[in-house]
């Protein structure tokens, strides 16, 4: 996550501490890394978009480029499709001509690509370094231990998982396995319903948030009905008891991103643009979502700006580089981001132009860096739970 203190919510420039945070400096202790084999362009290379524009079309069909709507204007300008997580998966699915996807986004949604298309496909992330720190937050060690745990309490048998897309390919092969499944921020509540028709508790991954703000404020469950397992605590600081009486056992992840608006931000805006419409995405805290007007996914946030009437005013709780489009893209309506500090996905922004071209022109050159594959075992369960979403009503 990446801060610098702006004035008016959507165009700063970023400081040297900020482009070390954005990934331009090497990170030789991240568990991706971050160095990529070749030579990276400069960023000051002023070819940077002939040669990328050049290495796309040497590699015609045969590429197809996603962009997630986080993403920098620099890398969405070569996307040939954006959106969210569970939109791109489908659109590289839906492309088996394509034998690269090149994948804008960060490392859970190229696997969940790889996932979803065909063999002969290879889908390649730009940047490896670009993970996700809410996905980071449940490993593989950690989940089994938690469904040890709620065996012992003698409610293992009566708990279905939901993962949200954001989580590793292993955490969905897990769902996948006991019989839960994949869930996006549009799409949670029918997840959640679906799951509670196969059994009597969730437990939700690894979102605390998405899950707590769609059971309590879209399926009518209680704060009370919701306990937090803190994979860092023995037995996840509860007690067999509190498992017992839980509905929703939520594990105790968050983004840092969206987890970074307060109630402050919310009063705050809301006295410096009187009549101002509050819009925020579910990965926000619920005392935010609570006090805003309106609350959905990147999807939904980009169709409730297309159909907001002009002069509106909107502020937005979401990611810096979607508010900074939204704002540019609507400019007979004032769309402010939520909080007067600025603030990045710093993993999404690690594919910048640089690393697309290296991609791009690795691609064309014969080479395919930074292949995303998710072993045969574990996309087997993976897809199970996939699919189950893919099936909801
Ligand atoms: P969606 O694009 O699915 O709304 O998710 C937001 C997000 O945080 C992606 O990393
Ligand atoms: Fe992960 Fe949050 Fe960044 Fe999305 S915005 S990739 S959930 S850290």
């Amino acid at each position: 996550m990446t801060t610098t203190t702006e004035t008016h919510g959507v165009d700063p420039t970023p400081s040297p501490l900020a482009l070390l945070l954005l990934g331009r400096e090497a990170d030789p202790n991240s568990e991706r890394g971050v160095e990529c084999p070749g030579d990276l362009p400069a960023a000051s290379d002023p070819d940077l978009v002939a040669r990328a524009r050049a290495a796309k079309e040497k590699l015609g069909d045969r590429v197809f480029i996603l962009g997630h709507h986080y993403q920098r204007d620099e890398v969405i300008e070569f996307a040939d499709v954006t959106g969210d997580s569970f939109k791109l998966a489908r659109d590289a699915a839906a492309r088996p001509e394509a034998e690269y996807i090149v994948f804008c986004g960060v490392h859970f949604m190229a696997e969940s690509a790889d996932i979803l298309t065909s063999e002969r496909q290879q889908v390649v992330l730009p940047d490896l370094a670009a993970g996700c720190s809410m996905a980071d937050m449940a490993t593989a060690e950690q989940v089994a231990e938690c469904w040890d745990v709620l065996t012992d309490a003698g409610v293992a048998d009566v708990t279905v998982p939901v993962s949200y897309m954001n989580s590793s390919a292993d955490i969905k092969a897990f769902t996948g396995k006991h019989g839960g499944t994949i869930c996006t921020s549009s799409n949670a509540k029918r997840a959640l319903e679906w799951a509670f028709e196969q059994g009597q508790k969730v437990l939700f991954l690894p979102d605390q948030h998405l899950g707590r703000n769609t059971a309590v404020l879209e399926m009518g469950f209680s704060l009370e009905d919701c306990v937090l397992y803190n994979p860092h605590k023995p037995n996840g600081g509860l007690t067999a008891e509190q498992l017992r009486d839980a509905k929703m056992i939520l594990w105790r992840g968050h983004c840092s991103v969206h987890g970074r608006f307060n109630l402050d931000s919310v009063n705050e805006v809301r006295e410096r643009i009187p009549g101002v419409n509050v819009l925020v995405h579910p990965e926000c805290r619920h005392e935010v979502v609570t006090a805003a007007d309106q609350v959905g996914s990147t999807e939904y946030i980009i169709k409730a700006l297309d159909a907001a009437e002009p002069g509106s005013k909107w502020a937005i709780g979401t990611e810096l580089n979607l508010v900074r489009r939204l704002a540019k893209a609507h400019p007979d309506k004032e769309v402010v981001f939520l909080d007067r500090t600025v603030c990045f996905c710093s993993t999404m922004n690690r594919i910048d132009l640089p690393h697309l071209v290296w991609a791009l022109e690795s691609l064309a050159e014969g080479r395919v860096p930074n292949v995303i594959t998710v072993d045969a075992e574990t996309e087997k369960y993976a897809k199970a739970a996939l699919d189950r979403m893919l099936a909801l009503p």
